[in-house]
């Protein structure tokens, strides 16, 4: 038995769309529905992660159906823009759409909760990290680069909690990504590191709805 059976399928729902606006709202609608249906269907996290990566895949192929360009606009300061698309009243099962700016990136962070991320348009590279210190000293870290791997369209990285990653866009156009997440990062307990320095400290994200 696999961990998919009796989970359900991303389908659409609902009567024919007419406009633009009524077919993202559809699109949109759908990939949620199903989020939330997957986290009733799936006994635990990695069952989890396995299904929101087959919805996100799919929902990531119908990108002309609900992505504008509106959700792709980089923070100049940040380095990326964080747009959400949807989270649940109490900030779990919270989708973004993130765009990079060139030669930007992130820090290494955690998140607080899985992570499934797809690629829209454009390459980024995503850096695994490996914790070396076993977290029992505030504000001490010790992490070690562990692999790489660029994603550009419908590439996919999906990570546990826990999972230390970084991301940069070394290509010379914006990259836009889109992210799903167990809880809204800005709402659960997560840090970002400097392998460098050798510390953490909390890691907040400015984000565009
Ligand atoms: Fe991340």
């Amino acid at each position: 038995m696999s961990a998919h059976d009796g989970a359900p399928t991303l389908a659409r729902q609902g009567p024919a769309v007419k406009d633009d606006a009524s077919r993202r709202t559809t699109a949109l609608r759908d990939f949620t529905v199903a989020l939330r249906e997957a986290r009733e269907h799936c006994p635990g996290e990695r069952a989890m992660i396995a299904h929101a990566r087959e919805l996100t895949v799919t929902f990531a192929a119908r990108q002309s159906e609900w992505l504008t360009e509106a959700m792709c606009v980089p923070d100049a300061v940040q380095g990326f823009g964080a747009h959400l698309l949807h989270e649940e009243p109490d900030h779990t099962l919270a989708a973004f759409v993130v765009s990079w700016l060139p030669g930007r990136g992130t820090p290494p962070h955690d998140h607080g909760s899985w992570a499934v991320i797809v690629g829209l348009r454009g390459s980024e590279l995503n850096r695994m990290w490996r914790r070396l210190d076993d977290g029992g000293r505030p504000g001490h870290a010790v992490l070690a680069p562990a692999s790489e791997r660029a994603i550009a369209m419908g590439g996919v990285v999906a990570m546990p909690s826990g999972a230390i990653h970084s991301v940069r866009n070394e290509s010379d156009e914006v990259s836009v990504s889109l992210h799903v997440y167990g809880l809204h990062f800005n709402h659960a307990r997560r840090s970002q590191f400097d392998p460098e320095a050798r510390t953490e400290m909390p890691y907040q994200v400015r984000v565009s709805a």
